[in-house]
């Protein structure tokens, strides 16, 4: 179990595999979403401007699969971390399912958006919960101003949300977790060489990640088994 101490300020990355065991499936791994899609096709301003359909039909899959999935242990654990520290924790998640507010947390930064949210991708109407489908051949919503509604979701190539309060975050901590994330993408890979050279940095995820090295220690396993026990939050059964 991990030692956390009243002055600690805890900084956690969750990744797809987080919610691995809840049926949503990774992007990387041998079942990964991109190893069906092309990124370029379906998550870029490029593929909404080229083809908004078939944006709107690989979102709409992933509001389907996300809609039928539960919290699992690592979700709860989090959860509860939350309620022990309240504001010494910042949950910063790239995942964009509801997982972690379904197990209790309650400040989640959603650095890649929401998949439960849409926005109009022309005038400043804030993003809004929407948990409808578009599958063809449903006409495209479209916002009052004339506007196309699309997913709240950060493409590839558009700036992460939250990176100032994340920064900031990233700044005062003293214990970085990471959880179920590959590694590669950025921002988020670089996170955990960002924070201050006394802060202990731990992975927990079933393979090592590519930024291994940056991390003092990497506790290997499934996010549901090994975080209940590392944060000290395992399930009264
Ligand atoms: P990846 O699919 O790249 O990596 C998933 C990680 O989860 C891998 O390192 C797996 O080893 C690990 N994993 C699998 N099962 C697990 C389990 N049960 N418990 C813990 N870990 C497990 O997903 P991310 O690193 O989250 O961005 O990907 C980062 C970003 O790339 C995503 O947010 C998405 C994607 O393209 C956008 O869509 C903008």
């Amino acid at each position: 179990m991990l030692a956390i101490s009243p002055t600690d300020r805890v900084f956690v990355l969750t990744g797809a595999g987080v919610s691995a065991e809840s049926g949503i499936p990774t992007f990387r791994g041998v079942n990964g979403l991109w190893r069906n899609y092309r990124i370029e096709e379906v998550a870029s301003p490029h593929a909404w401007r080229h083809d908004p359909r078939l944006v709107w039909e690989f979102y709409s899959m992933r509001r389907r699969v996300a809609s039928a999935a539960k919290p699992n242990p690592a979700h709860i654990a989090l959860a509860k971390l939350e309620q022990r520290l309240g504001d010494c924790l910042f949950l910063c998640t790239q995942n964009v399912d509801d997982l972690h507010e379904q197990a209790g947390s309650v400040r989640v930064a959603h650095m890649h958006g929401e998949l439960f949210k849409s926005r109009c991708d022309r005038c400043s109407r804030p993003p809004f919960h929407d948990t409808n489908t578009y599958d063809p051949p449903v006409d495209l919503p479209q916002c009052e101003c004339g506007g196309r509604i699309r997913p709240h979701i950060c493409w590839f190539g558009e700036v992460p949300f939250d990176l100032d309060r994340i920064h900031a975050a990233l700044d005062a901590c003293t214990l970085f977790v990471a959880v179920g994330t590959s590694g590669v993408v950025e921002p988020a890979a670089s996170f955990v060489a960002q924070v201050s050279g006394g802060a202990r940095t731990v992975y927990a995820g079933p393979e090592s990640p590519a930024n291994a090295s940056s991390f003092t220690k990497c506790y290997l396993g499934k996010a549901g088994e090994v975080l209940p026990d590392l944060l000290g939050a395992k399930c009264a059964s």
